[in-house]
């Protein structure tokens, strides 16, 4: 291990950093709901099937690879293949990736960080006003917002990874889980919770289809935080005695815990608001769900609990999200930083300030493209449709470039890396996976059909979405 490096202190440092990634915005609200939506436990097997045969493979890949090369994504591939001029388009996009994603996933941070500090002053009832959020977005207050979430993320990626990242994990991983646990104890009490409860887990094998597969699958490889060169990142955070294969192994049994459990929170408290619910209703979006249509059944709970009760509710429901939400852009960030820190051997605060001035402006002119500047708003026009900027960049890098990362991950570390590289990289810390069943699962699976599902994937999002 390269001594000046920066290093998590312990492997559950790692682990719940990794964690903390990968539990986000997606686990808490859009899980539980597209679940519900396409087939309930049926969606659930075939969910909890893709993490463990197609998107835990990849994991190990992507933290073998940055653990071996002890560098940022870019630096990885670059010093994984030699130096080979190819690879770097790789290399480059898995940094350019995460930037673009913590653009967008910046711009849903701040509204949740709004709605916690609205909820924290009594204003639940304007929430659940169904125009409030149209009006909430394109009020000049986001601003305000963006600057403290800005403030919140760059204080915790300026301490570094043992003082910064890992303290931050290591205090909101938890409470989260508490938060969490204390909202379905309380949810699960209501009248009809068990309705919900059951609309979610009793399987439902008709509704499956190709499309509802292709969906199960992205939600899987965009939740665990797959295609954006974090768990590279962090994973060359660790030393070279730790088990990345238990690792990974934990940080996918976390992130699916955690999504299944907010179905047993969300689901409850929807059908005890309307116990005639008819999924179909249910929108598949995780925007409209959280910041239109929570906010709703937030407010009705007050004829149960009173409106301070439903404010408290409400109040601890957005800290969840909020926490949830801090903790992936926190590693979302520390890709470029990360990259800018050893390609441009800049120091962490210098290259913090430049993602917060690049960044910054990206946020604020996606934030603007909700209506406020209406070029922005109509930047493009694909797919038969005007797309927003925003539109634009979720619709590139999260729904397109994912895939292909995760498919350039699989060719790079059998092709080119070398599976024996790739062994030898995840058997160090973990000698029972020598010779093991998962170690030819890994081999085999990567080698041949992951790649092929990741470049379907990404053709048929090309095909539907642009043309
Ligand atoms: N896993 C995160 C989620 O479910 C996705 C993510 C991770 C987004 C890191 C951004 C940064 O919300």
């Amino acid at each position: 291990m390269s001594a000046n490096r920066e290093h998590f202190s312990s492997r559950l440092g790692f682990i719940l950093a990794a964690a903390g990634s990968a539990v986000g915005i997606g686990n808490l609200v859009g899980f539980p709901v597209s679940a519900t939506k396409n087939g309930g436990g049926a969606f659930l097997i075939v969910y909890a099937l893709f993490v463990a045969f197609i998107c835990l493979p990849v994991m190990m890949a992507e933290m073998a690879m940055g653990r071996k090369a002890q560098k940022d994504p870019y630096g990885a591939y670059k010093a994984l293949s030699g130096g080979d001029k190819r690879w770097s388009i790789a290399g480059a996009l898995s940094v350019l990736t995460p930037f673009m994603i913590a653009v967008f996933y910046m711009v849903i941070t701040v509204w949740i960080f709004g709605y916690l500090a609205q909820t924290a002053m009594g204003n639940l009832d304007a929430l659940a006003n169904p125009n409030h959020f149209g009006q909430f977005i394109n009020q000049s207050s986001v601003f305000w917002y963006m600057l403290l979430v800005g403030v919140i993320v760059n204080l915790i990626l300026v301490g570094g990874v043992k003082e910064g990242i890992e303290k931050a994990a290591k205090f909101l991983m938890p409470s989260l889980f508490v938060l969490l646990i204390g909202l379905v104890v309380y949810v699960l009490t209501l009248d009809n919770a068990m309705a919900g409860v059951r609309y979610y887990i009793v399987p439902d094998f008709s509704k499956m289809d190709a499309s509802v597969l292709n969906g199960a699958l992205s939600q899987a490889f965009f939740s665990l935080s797959l295609g954006m060169g974090i768990l590279m990142t962090y994973a060359s955070y660790i030393s070279k005695n730790d088990d990345i294969v238990g690792g990974a192994k934990m940080v996918a049994l976390t992130d699916s815990l955690v999504a299944f459990i907010a179905g047993l929170m969300v689901l409850p408290a929807i059908f005890s608001f309307n116990p005639a619910t008819n999924t179909d209703e249910l929108s598949e979006s995780s925007v409209s769900m959280i910041f239109e249509f929570l906010p709703k059944i937030l407010l009705a709970l007050q004829t149960d609990i009173g409106y301070l009760g439903a404010s408290i509710v409400a109040f601890i429901f957005f800290l969840l999200v909020f926490f949830a939400a801090i903790t992936s852009l926190v590693s979302i960030v520390e890709v470029p930083t990360a990259a800018l820190m050893e390609e441009k051997c800049i120091s962490r605060k210098k290259a913090l300030l430049i993602l917060a001035a690049t960044t910054g402006l990206l946020t604020v002119l996606c934030t603007m493209s909700f209506g406020m500047v209406d070029w922005l708003t109509k930047f493009v026009s694909y797919g038969g449709a005007d797309k927003s900027l925003f539109d634009l960049v979720y619709d590139v890098f999260y729904d397109t470039i994912l895939p292909l990362n995760g498919l350039m991950v699989c060719l790079f570390v059998i092709y080119r890396w070398k599976k024996s590289n790739l062994n030898a990289e995840l058997e160090q810390g973990c000698d029972k996976y020598k010779g093991s069943f998962g170690e030819k699962y890994v081999n085999f699976s990567l080698s041949t059909f992951i790649p092929v599902v990741l470049l379907v994937i990404f053709i048929n999002t090309v095909a539907t979405k642009f043309f």
